[in-house]
């Protein structure tokens, strides 16, 4: 029988709880509980790799080490020591300790920090004689500590940076997109993989990458150069590089259709086309410069998904709304026959499309709540 006796946590941004359970029962891992900001399930620790390996839309794979009654220092100390730090902690390695408190005697983050650091390292050197150093900034073991109403527990991030850090995207300045996001509105769509494809505001590509990641079946952690888990010292190398295979043989070469992305910068094109390159995925999509106005695709029907600028102040806004009312007449007169779906963080915005929204799918870009409108253009 197969051992069941890890227990994971898949953290989401809110709104795509539901999005991770899919992607999890599709890697077969079925008995998964949706949660406030995650989701839940038990496997064997290849199961949390796979997970690391495949997920699109989740934002981190944790491997829950220890539940215990937690009210005093003693007592963290003494459940943070007994766990078996020897698995997944060697001297030569660095940790670092995040520790997130809620309705708890102990009410210093802080405290709590240093002192299950303490007890992890204290347990490394019983065993082995030197003490692992701290590392915040990158560090080889992230630990996850929580401790809410006097509960604490205890668990590890898998893959070390999150999971939307797909390493395509090396300029993160302009705050575009995340991949994990993007992932989500192409999974929110249920497009088929099939039907043409288009962003028509592309930025640096991220939706545009995601979309032709999803129909090659390519696993988005093959795009990695390490996750955390893969310098524990309990780590299985062979299982792992099994895994990698069967991603790599899953992966498709070829699309039926082009992805396409259109923005009117040149310089985002330009970003977009070297993102793609990282990305692997060069040959299945196409990038071309151009303003929205001008925008029709090629055949009906297309999928069409984008997220326009906001604007953030009120001058900004006043500008945007012709923007929004090119984007209603666009999609109208010649869009017909398509699905498009726009990512809204404004709702004043949204309301200038002048279209019947079929869906509003509620979805958090970092901390603005946002909008999926979905009109299905008749
Ligand atoms: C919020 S960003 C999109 C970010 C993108 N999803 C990414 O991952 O980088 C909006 C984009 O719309 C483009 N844009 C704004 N107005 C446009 C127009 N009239 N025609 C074409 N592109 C436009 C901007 O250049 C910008 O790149």
């Amino acid at each position: 029988m197969a051992d069941m006796s890890e227990k994971f946590f898949v953290t989401s941004a809110r709104g795509l709880e539901e999005l991770v359970a899919g992607e999890l029962a599709g890697l077969g891992i079925s008995a998964a509980r949706v949660e406030k900001g995650g989701v839940s399930f038990q496997g064997e620790m290849m199961d949390g790799c796979r997970a690391c390996l495949w997920l699109r839309t989740a934002s981190r794979v944790l491997l829950l080490l220890a539940e215990f009654p937690c009210s005093s220092p003693q007592e963290l100390y003494d459940g943070v020591r007994g766990i078996d730090w020897n698995r997944y902690l060697l001297p030569e390695m660095t940790l670092a300790v995040d520790s997130v408190l809620r309705d708890s005697t102990m009410t210093h983050s802080g405290f709590v920090a240093l002192k299950s650091k303490d007890a992890i390292v204290d347990a490394v050197r019983d065993r082995r004689g030197r003490r692992p150093s701290v590392d915040t900034r990158s560090p080889d073991l992230r630990v996850n500590v929580h401790l809410v109403k006097n509960r604490c527990s205890v668990s590890l991030d898998m893959a070390g940076e999150p999971l939307d850090r797909r390493g395509y995207r090396l300029d993160r300045n302009k705050a575009p997109l995340r991949e994990n996001l993007a992932a989500a509105l192409v999974a929110f769509s249920g497009w088929d993989g099939e039907t043409p494809f288009y962003d028509p505001m592309c930025g640096s590509g991220t939706i545009v990458i995601e979309a032709a990641l999803l129909a090659s079946r390519t696993a988005p952690g093959l795009l990695r150069e390490r996750f955390g888990f893969q310098s524990w010292p309990g780590h299985d190398p062979g299982a792992w590089r099994a895994l990698l295979a069967e991603a790599g043989e899953l992966r498709r070469r070829e699309l039926g259709v082009r992805v396409r992305g259109l923005d009117r910068s040149p310089g985002a094109i330009d970003m977009a086309r070297q993102n793609a390159t990282r990305a692997g995925v060069q040959r299945l999509v196409s990038f071309n410069p151009g303003e929205f106005g001008t925008f029709s695709p090629a055949s009906s029907p297309a999928m069409i998904i984008f997220n326009p600028p906001y604007g953030e102040r009120m001058g900004e806004i006043e500008e945007l709304a012709g923007l929004y009312r090119t984007m209603g007449d666009v999609l109208k007169q010649r869009c017909a026959g398509s699905t498009a779906f726009i990512l809204c963080g404004n709702s004043e915005l949204a309301k200038q499309v002048g279209l019947k929204a079929t869906r509003r799918i509620p979805v958090w870009n970092g901390p603005l709540e946002c909008r999926l409108m979905k009109y299905e253009l008749y």
